[in-house]
């Protein structure tokens, strides 16, 4: 959503189905589809094989027990370097060893009441706005959201731990259109792309 607000025209790809997903999308291994007669990429590949709450020596061990985390980071930059274009690729803090040339962006920069904070991998200049420390920022984001500032709430998080419920989430993260909960644990705020889509405007226009 982000890339569309900032200019682009935008096809989605996933494994699996996305019933929701407000542009084209086609159900596909994203290692695989044709990526000829695109203008830039964005990944986003499964960032579980690499969270510090998933990893077998952590206390989530029980978490993704029995499911598969493929670190998909590596292959994916592999297939976008193909292309010749600008490509951006999106993951979460603990995978910054397998990221190159990285930006931090957070939803205290956006005006969001919530951290969020994503790692933002391009092969295109790209400057990150002023972080330091986000907790006083969201604080006030939340009161101008009349949203009680609680970190146990001020996040999106799956099953279980933390209270919470789409509507909620939705608003923390500047979502409008439908999503099911499972989406929205994957999901990144769309402030953040539509940041990125603006240098990468500029970029492709240059
Ligand atoms: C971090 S989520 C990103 C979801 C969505 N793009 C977004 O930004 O909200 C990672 C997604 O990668 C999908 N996925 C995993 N392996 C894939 C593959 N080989 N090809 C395409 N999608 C894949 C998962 O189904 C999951 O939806």
């Amino acid at each position: 959503m982000g890339y569309y607000r900032a200019g682009f025209e935008v096809e989605g790809v996933d494994i699996k189905p996305q019933p929701h997903y407000p542009f084209k999308f086609y159900q596909a291994d994203a290692l695989e589809f044709p990526l000829e007669g695109y203008d830039a990429y964005h990944a986003s590949p499964p960032c579980q094989g690499y969270s510090s709450h998933t990893n077998d020596d952590s206390k989530w061990v029980h978490y993704h027990r029995g499911k598969q985390t493929p670190k998909l980071i590596i292959p994916t930059r592999q297939r976008l370097l193909t292309t010749g274009r600008p490509f951006v690729i999106e993951n979460i803090p603990d995978a910054k060893t397998e990221l190159r040339a990285i930006i931090l962006l957070c939803g205290s920069m956006f005006g969001l009441p919530i951290n969020r904070h994503r790692l933002f991998e391009t092969n295109f200049p790209l400057l990150a706005p002023g972080h330091g420390k986000c907790k006083g920022r969201l604080k006030k984001h939340a009161a101008a959201n009349n949203l009680d500032y609680d970190n146990r709430i001020m996040s999106v998080t799956g099953k279980g731990r933390h209270a919470g419920c789409i509507e909620i989430w939705k608003r923390l993260m500047g979502i409008t259109w439908p999503m099911r909960q499972a989406d929205i644990v994957e999901a990144i705020p769309p402030a953040y792309t539509e940041y990125i889509g603006k240098y990468l405007i500029k970029h492709l226009s240059t």
